[in-house]
């Protein structure tokens, strides 16, 4: 008999995305007339840039050819996409990498959710609260935690509120509270929309390393940042080459969502103890953790991926994003129109609000779609202290948006 991994019976029936899908596949059931606008997970709608799928086509035509054919890359991602990383997104800031501390991978969920495995099963995680819920149920199904308690919280992780008074960046713990090994930050914040300043990272940082702990910090929406003084890599403060992991993605910098391409930093600075209290670096247990488990990202993507760094590239992807910034723009004048308080949507594609007259973020999922047919994420699905507010995504096309906040004028004034 198999028994199964029964930490998996703690977590809730679905994850937060396909629950969504499957309520508004009912409602459009019952209501087939109605035009419903999603702007609830964040998956971008522009069609990928034609330098990207010109790359990708002639890497389709190389495959066809036996001189050019190619089988299985290198598990960390091929040098010509590596190289273009190192160059553009770190040299380019100041942050000097040696290639073999990148891991190109399929994504940023999978990475973000497999990463714990090289802790100890006793390691003391922590997240931000509300949190991309990935970071949280992958380590509930890994076992480090006890079932969920009433207040929907998993005893065995530290939960840091993020809120109105911290402007949703929570500052690093003060001493003496519970100890913790690994945190979670993600700047531009998914849910919130919030970014961190270049001074609290530096908070954060200097907190690891007093209390030799690890950040793993989630840098997707790096590329919706457009002030200069902001950070868009950890590596950008001091120290963190020695106690941070970074991960980013192709899929909202790049409309990479359907085609998956994603890396991760692992510097060989950043340590962790092994049995006998001597320093590992987490750089080789990732390594061996990702050759033994994944065979590289397909050759036509990493093409695709790469071709994001050439001038046409880069000009065409930053047009994307700075026409979903409009959008963004549009939907946070439009909601602060009708009264809603907003936050973020200024360096993000994502506007978290509070829900009207205190209603649960989840009624407000039901009378949003109800009363405007438009489709959002409830707060609650972020965590606990996302309850009373709500995330709606700038990802759509300018149609939709406009037709959006009309909507959203004649539901709520
Ligand atoms: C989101 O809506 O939070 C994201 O699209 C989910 C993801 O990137 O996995």
């Amino acid at each position: 008999m198999a028994r199964i991994n029964e930490h998996y019976a703690k977590l809730p029936a679905s994850y937060l995305f396909p629950e969504i899908g499957r309520r508004v596949r009912a409602y459009q059931a019952s209501h087939p007339d109605a035009k419903v606008i999603r702007l609830g997970i964040g998956d971008v709608t522009e069609p990928l840039a034609p330098s990207i799928t010109a790359a990708m086509h002639a890497a389709v035509d190389e495959m066809a050819s036996r001189p050019t054919f190619r089988g299985y890359g290198p598990e960390q991602g091929y040098d010509f996409l590596v190289e273009a990383i190192r160059k553009h997104d770190y040299a380019a800031r100041g942050v000097d990498l040696a290639a073999d501390e990148i891991f190109v991978s399929d994504g940023s969920k999978c990475d973000s959710g497999n990463i714990q495995e090289i802790f100890a099963h006793g390691a003391r995680i922590a997240v931000t609260d509300p949190v991309y819920p990935v970071y949280v149920d992958s380590n509930v199904m890994a076992g480090r935690t006890a079932a969920a308690g009433p207040d929907g919280r998993y005893p065995g992780l530290t939960y840091l509120v993020g809120n109105e008074a911290n402007g949703f960046q929570p500052e690093p713990p003060a001493g003496g509270g519970e100890p913790i090994d690994v945190v979670y930050l993600c700047s531009p914040n998914n849910p919130t929309g919030t970014v961190a300043t270049r001074e609290q990272l530096a908070r954060w940082v200097a907190w690891a390393k007093a209390n030799d702990a690890i950040i793993l910090f989630d840098a997707a929406y790096e590329a919706y940042i457009s002030d200069p003084a902001l950070p868009r890599s950890i590596y950008e403060i001091e120290g963190a080459l020695d106690c941070a992991l970074e991960l980013r993605s192709f899929s909202k910098r790049a409309g990479f969502t359907g085609v998956r391409c994603a890396y991760m930093v692992v510097p060989k600075r950043v340590t962790g103890i092994g049995a006998g209290g001597a320093r590992v670096s987490l750089n080789s247990l990732w390594a061996r953790r990702h050759t033994t488990k994944f065979n590289g990202a397909s050759y036509v993507v990493q093409r695709g991926a790469a071709a994001v760094y050439t001038p046409e590239g880069l000009a065409e992807t930053a047009a994307q994003i700075a026409f979903y910034m409009e959008n963004a723009r549009m939907l946070r004048e439009g909601l602060a129109a009708s009264r809603f308080t907003v936050f973020g949507g200024v360096h993000a594609p994502y506007l978290w609000l509070r829900t009207p007259s205190g209603s649960s973020s989840w009624d407000f999922f039901d009378k949003l779609l109800a009363d405007a047919q438009i489709v959002g994420t409830p707060g609650a699905g972020f965590g606990p202290a996302g309850e009373g507010y709500f995330r709606l995504s700038a990802f759509n096309s300018r149609e939709n948006i406009e037709e959006a906040i009309g909507r959203l004028r004649r539901a709520f004034g």
